[in-house]
């Protein structure tokens, strides 16, 4: 038996910066109200027109997450891609990558579990690399939200929140049980599918052909959706209990955290379970002032500043959690 651990960590997010001024100048919004509720100052988007696609920046991020790892590409035994703006709507974007890279012909692994993407994909790389079967497993979280986001008044509730960027991890295997991934704790709750969602393009809902027959420049279906208030009543009491079951099943307490890298949903949610922890400032990584919630690539990012800024040690307890659209939502322990 063995556990799995990081590696390797990278991010790339696109150069244009936009701000809240940037926003309140094309719908009807304000710096003071994005902050007092998100605590969001800018994010950044791709350009228009320039190419940058959720894969080129999952690319990016792979490549440093890879040279920091001190491995070849074709060390890499098996890719994990989680992301909820694919390039493609097929294929996904983890064979994207094996091309891109130029990666031998391993398996590729597309997750689509939005906020908790990164979470559920790191579970199914420890797992790989616990049972034997993978030794090296590249795991990459990539958004462009900029493209499919409402930009008009009537999409401000979610317009404002999210940014586009990557994050990348390789996991690797490590024989000393003690260290690496502890646990993994993964859940969801269906029944609010539709409560943060984009129901378009969907077999079970309007595919292309409704779409194009209508020709309706109102259709809203294409655009995502979410019932911020309740969203924000889930995720701070799912954010609490996975993060005690990680900690519980580990036999360790809330004061054993040396960092907690909690989803960038906002702000407000990270403040709230920094509290109930009764975490220092010191010990709750929060960058969403700078990119907004970036979904799947928002753990991986904020991992790897928080590495780069030498926020986590070798043996410092790191736990890192999300919750999103689903509802889905896990946590992961770690012995760094
Ligand atoms: O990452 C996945 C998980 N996501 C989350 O966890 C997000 C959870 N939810 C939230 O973060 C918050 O609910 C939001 C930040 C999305 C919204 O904050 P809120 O305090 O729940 O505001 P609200 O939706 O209740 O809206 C309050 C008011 C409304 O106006 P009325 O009805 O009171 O007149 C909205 O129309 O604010 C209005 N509003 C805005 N005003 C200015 C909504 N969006 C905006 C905006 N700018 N961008």
């Amino acid at each position: 038996m063995y556990n799995s651990k990081i590696i390797g960590l990278g991010h790339y997010v696109p150069e244009r910066v936009v701000t809240n001024d940037d926003l309140s100048k094309i719908m009807d919004t304000s710096d003071e109200w994005i902050q007092e509720r998100t605590g969001i100052k800018e994010r950044r988007h791709v350009k228009k027109e320039g190419g940058e696609t959720t894969t080129s920046m999952g690319v990016k991020a792979a490549k440093i997450a890879i040279e920091r790892a001190g491995i070849e590409k074709d060390d890499i035994d098996f890719i994990i891609f989680a992301t909820l703006s694919p390039d493609y709507y097929f294929p996904g974007p983890g064979v994207l990558v094996q091309r891109d890279l130029g990666i031998k012909t391993v398996g590729a692994l597309d997750v689509r579990n939005q906020c908790s993407g990164f979470v559920y994909a790191v579970s199914v790389a420890d797992q790989y690399i616990k049972s034997g079967m993978y030794k090296n497993v590249l795991v990459i979280g990539s958004e462009v939200h900029s493209k499919g986001l409402d930009m008009t008044t009537r999409g401000r509730g979610v317009s404002v929140i999210f940014g586009d960027g990557a994050g990348a991890a390789v996991l690797s295997r490590e024989e000393d049980t003690s260290k690496g991934i502890l646990s993994t704790h993964l859940h969801s709750e269906g029944q609010h599918a539709e409560e943060l969602a984009l129901l378009a393009p969907g077999m079970g809902g309007r595919w292309v052909n409704d779409i194009v027959a209508d020709d309706n420049p109102e259709d809203e279906s294409y655009y995502p959706v979410m019932n911020g208030q309740f969203v924000f009543k889930n995720a701070v009491v799912r954010f609490s209990e996975v993060i005690m079951e990680g900690l519980k099943t580990n036999n360790l307490q809330p004061t054993d955290i040396d960092m907690l890298i909690p989803h960038q949903a906002n702000l407000r949610i990270s403040q709230f379970i920094q509290h109930k922890f009764g975490l220092d400032d010191s010990k709750v990584y929060n960058n969403i002032m700078k990119y907004g919630n970036t979904t799947a690539a928002s753990i991986p990012i904020a991992l790897t500043e928080a590495w780069e800024e030498g926020k986590i040690k070798d043996g410092d307890l790191v736990v890192l959690a999300a919750f999103g659209s689903g509802f889905t939502w896990g946590s992961v322990i770690i012995r760094w």
